[in-house]
């Protein structure tokens, strides 16, 4: 069966009692994940350690990813998180060139590519987003999400055709590994029609993961497939 991601971006949401609060709801749950799913917590640089010993303490079959990373290594680079710094928490993943980051924090590619070299170099694997079919990619990228803009936040999704259409297009430009996901307004009701389609190999959650029942039952439906 084909590697399928299922990764929850929190974003900047959840103090230490809301996040306990979430682990403890899906663990209540006896949760059934087959093993090609690889659900990924990206939870805010705060909450990583909580989020790590917690994972560990209630068993879960979930992998810790990070929303960013320094462009720096470790050193001299004031209110910077460097990959060092976050492989030391448990973290295997971090998302890369989401479109808020570009757009509240000016990331340009230059950035994003030290970004990528900076987490690859220390371990970690990039979860690259691109907003269309023609956005840079750095190399070494092996999983991109698809997240167009007008989707992200608006409960407005891209169509699972398009978004497999532009799939298909950037594999076709990184090769047959690169895994591609889809992000922007995935729901409980939508998310199993994306990961069904030929090209996607998952998606990237936003608002809906911030309710363990919402995203449970994501969980369960893209499970099905
Ligand atoms: P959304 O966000 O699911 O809330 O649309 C997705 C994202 O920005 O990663």
């Amino acid at each position: 069966m084909e590697k399928r991601f299922i990764v929850a971006n929190w974003k900047s949401n959840k103090t230490v009692g809301e996040a306990e609060e979430w682990i403890k709801q899906v663990s209540g749950d006896r949760l059934q994940v087959p093993e090609n799913i690889e659900i990924v917590l990206c939870p805010p640089f705060t909450l990583l350690a909580l989020v790590h010993s917690q994972l560990k303490a209630q068993n879960l079959p979930f992998a810790l990813g990070a929303q960013d990373v320094s462009p720096f290594p470790e050193g001299a680079y004031t209110g910077e998180v460097s990959a060092r710094n976050m492989v030391d928490l448990g973290v295997k993943y971090v998302i890369i060139g989401h479109s808020e980051r570009r757009k509240y924090f000016q990331e340009d590619e230059p950035v994003l590519t030290d970004k990528v070299r900076e987490s690859l170099d220390a371990g970690l694997t990039p979860i690259f987003c691109v907003q269309g079919k023609t956005t840079p990619i750095p190399a070494g990228v092996k999983i991109i999400a698809y997240e167009p803009v007008a989707a992200i936040g608006t409960g407005q999704p891209d169509s699972p055709e398009n978004a497999d259409e532009v799939a298909r297009v950037i594999k076709e430009k990184i090769g047959p590994e690169a895994m591609v996901l889809y992000g922007g307004s995935v729901n409980e009701g939508n998310a199993a029609n994306f990961c069904q389609q030929e090209n996607l190999n998952g998606v990237l959650v936003g608002g809906a993961s911030l309710e363990a029942d919402k995203f449970l039952k994501i969980l369960e439906n893209a499970s099905q497939i």
